[in-house]
């Protein structure tokens, strides 16, 4: 029967319209429902963090330093990680954090593509403080290359990103309510991963300086203490900066005005990258 039905594409196009003009009718309260969520999440009352126990991964520079910052100013303590490295800023974010008046915190190297070594730093953390409250996934390369340079270079990110969501919007279903989990979702913020690293990763000097003028970018400080504020209220889901988040409505309804809005930025990229070469 349903595919004698959807079989007839006069139907199937009348079944997406009908969706699409519903959805239409129903957008203010959409609106409404997203705006009173928005008031609703100023008044929630924020955890007390103080002596609680924080695990933050890549957190040797960018928004993880910078989270570590934010928890140790609530008074948690802390479990850094980041990879072993002569030049690693590790100890000092440490040294920083207890500055902030973070009461203890534990430094380990590690790397987090390595199962066994992730085993070995929860096991440390709850060894050396008894519990583990929040864990926060932060660590993450962003290997940005064309297509046209090395499909190849993608290897180490694939399954990473997307799935990623999906991957934990199902935990949330096995593990809630006794655990919560907050998915995090950027736009482009202004740390080492956009700039410094751009002009080794294959995107020219070009494109690193004018980063700012191409992307609309957010500050990694504001970034970092909304993304702790959020989860200390146990937001779901954050997405910063927040316009992002209506990419995501339009991307879904309207992919041909979302692929318009990324032609426009492709091909000032592609323009950069051939001035460089
Ligand atoms: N900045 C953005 O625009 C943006 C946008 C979307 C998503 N994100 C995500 O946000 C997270 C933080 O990025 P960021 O912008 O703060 O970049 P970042 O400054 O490059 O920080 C990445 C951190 O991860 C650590 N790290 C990398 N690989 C690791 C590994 N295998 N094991 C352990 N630690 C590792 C790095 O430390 P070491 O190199 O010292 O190990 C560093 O502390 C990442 O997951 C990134 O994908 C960022
Ligand atoms: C937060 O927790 C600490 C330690 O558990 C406690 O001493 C403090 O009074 C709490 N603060 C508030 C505002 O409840």
């Amino acid at each position: 029967m349903y595919e004698a039905c959807f079989n007839n594409n006069f139907t199937d196009a009348l079944v997406f319209y009908l969706c699409i003009l519903l959805l239409f009718l129903l957008s203010p309260c959409l609106f409404i429902w997203e705006l009173i969520n928005t008031l609703r999440s100023s008044f929630r009352c924020t955890e007390n963090m103080s002596q609680k126990v924080v695990l933050i991964t890549g957190a040797s520079s960018g928004l993880g330093e910078l989270m570590a910052y934010e928890y140790a100013k609530r008074g948690a303590c802390l479990a850094i990680i980041a990879t072993k490295k002569p030049e690693s800023r590790l100890e000092q974010v440490a040294d920083r954090a207890r500055e902030l008046g973070s009461p203890d915190v534990l430094v380990v190297f590690a790397d987090v593509s390595k199962v066994e070594e992730c085993r070995m730093f929860v096991d440390d953390t709850i060894r050396h403080f008894g519990r583990l409250d929040h864990l926060v996934t932060n660590a993450g390369i962003a290997p940005i290359y064309s297509v046209n340079i090395d499909v190849t270079k993608f290897a180490p990110v694939m399954a990473s990103k997307a799935a990623l969501i999906s991957f934990y919007e199902s935990l949330r279903f096995e593990v809630s309510p006794t655990i919560s989990i907050t998915i995090l979702t950027l736009g482009f913020v202004q740390t080492n991963l956009i700039t410094a690293k751009y002009s080794t990763n294959g995107f020219g000097v070009h494109l690193r300086e004018n980063f700012g003028d191409i992307y609309p970018s957010m500050g990694a400080e504001p970034c970092a203490k909304a993304i702790v504020d959020g989860v200390c209220k146990g937001a779901t889901s954050i997405t910063e900066p927040r316009f992002i988040k209506s990419l995501f409505f339009i991307k879904s309804l309207f992919p041909e005005l979302h692929r318009l809005i990324f032609n426009r930025y492709q091909s000032e990229d592609m323009q950069l990258l051939k001035k460089d070469r």
